[in-house]
């Protein structure tokens, strides 16, 4: 901070990285526990394994894994950061922020941090902060993480749920330029009158846990599946259009979606839909089912190491969530940056 940003608008994203834990559930592990089948989950979602966090795994940990290798990535040591956000909503404890123990294990001292709930498009809310940061002159170097525990959130005899979730996280650097790059154009919503379709009951101030909660197992995410593919279905496609739309581009421009990975038919619908074809769009759920906000930096990551990403590409980034929430973003990589190969 303090340094001349005078022309450096753009947040042009540097580096990147990601943590999985490595332990991995398939589908046959869930079917041996409750009523459910590979068939029917990889059927009616794509998914097939998840990974799930070892006990000693956090979410600050996992979080600050994926940002020390985008760090690294983008060659900028802790302390040269003006700001850290994390995306979030299964964070170590309700207090304190979760960002602050993620700064401290960074070691970016006295770097400022928070942390923001925004469920599934909670990266995307992110980076659109940051951006905005960038853009008015503030700032030049922000580290974006999102990352989920939320295998310790799932109800595991809940069949309309426990096999829907993974854990991990994913992390990009934004650093001031001058080129024209970065988060383009955006779009955030919200529609409160759904906020019961996703809900964790209990924990918060509005029923704080009690022996009665926890026999009735309100301490665990509780969805309406059904209403929130619907929505899910109509929304991604309408966000993905007013963001292209926004930027003064067609959907042909686009080069790469990256869809929240919930749902293997809910981003094939979305796909037809904006009428765009397979390998415009990319898909990992089928590896990590819905890992919420760490869902779009993962699959921000593995395009990268897949080489789906090149210098000079325009992606969207398109997530829905619990509120009900949703948020798109017309992400431009820069012309220069290293690690990514030239589009050919
Ligand atoms: N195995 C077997 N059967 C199951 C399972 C399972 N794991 N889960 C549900 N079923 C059953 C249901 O009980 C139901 O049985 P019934 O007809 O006897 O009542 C039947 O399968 C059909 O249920 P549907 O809800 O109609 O199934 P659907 O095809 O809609 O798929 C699913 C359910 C996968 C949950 C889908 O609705 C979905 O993906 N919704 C979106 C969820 C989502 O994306 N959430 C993201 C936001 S999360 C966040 O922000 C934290």
């Amino acid at each position: 901070m303090g340094q001349n940003t005078k022309n450096m608008h753009y947040g042009k994203i540097t580096g990147w990285g990601k943590y999985v834990p490595e332990k991995v559930m398939s589908n046959e592990d869930f079917a041996a526990f409750i009523d459910t089948s590979d068939e029917w989950i990889v059927q009616r979602t794509g998914i097939r394994r998840r990974h799930v966090a070892a006990e000693t795994d956090q979410c600050s940990t996992m979080a600050t894994e994926a940002g020390k290798r985008a760090l690294s990535l983008a060659g900028l040591a802790p302390t040269d950061l003006d700001l850290i956000i994390v995306a979030t909503s299964s964070p170590d404890y309700l207090t304190p922020p979760v960002s602050s123990q993620v700064q401290a294990q960074l070691g970016a001292h006295n770097v400022g941090a928070f942390t923001m709930s925004v469920a599934c498009p909670g990266f995307v809310y992110a980076l659109i902060t940051a951006h905005q940061f960038i853009a008015a002159g503030s700032m030049r170097n922000i580290l974006v993480i999102g990352v989920e525990l939320i295998t310790r959130m799932l109800d595991w005899e809940d069949r309309n749920t426990a096999v829907l979730f993974g854990d991990g996280a994913g992390a990009v650097v934004l650093q001031a330029s001058d080129e024209v790059c970065g988060v383009r154009s955006f779009v955030m919503g919200s529609d409160g009158e759904g906020y019961q379709h996703i809900i964790h009951p209990s924990g918060g101030t509005a029923c704080p846990p009690t022996t009665e909660t926890l026999a009735n197992r309100e301490g665990y995410i509780k969805m309406n599946g059904r209403e929130v593919f619907k929505f899910a279905s109509r929304k991604m496609p309408e966000a993905v259009a007013a963001a292209v739309h926004k930027a003064g581009m067609t959907l042909d421009d686009l080069d790469l979606l990256i869809p929240h990975q919930a749902n293997a038919r809910i981003i094939e619908a979305a796909a037809h839909m904006a009428k765009l074809p397979s390998e415009k769009v990319f898909m990992n759920v089928h590896e990590y089912g819905n890992t919420s906000a760490a869902s779009i930096p993962i699959a921000f990551c593995e395009a990268i190491e897949a080489g789906r990403i090149h210098r000079g590409d325009k992606l969207c980034m398109v997530a829905f969530g619990a509120g009900l929430t949703w948020a798109s973003a017309v992400v431009q990589m820069g012309s220069d940056v290293a690690g990514l190969p030239e589009r050919s």
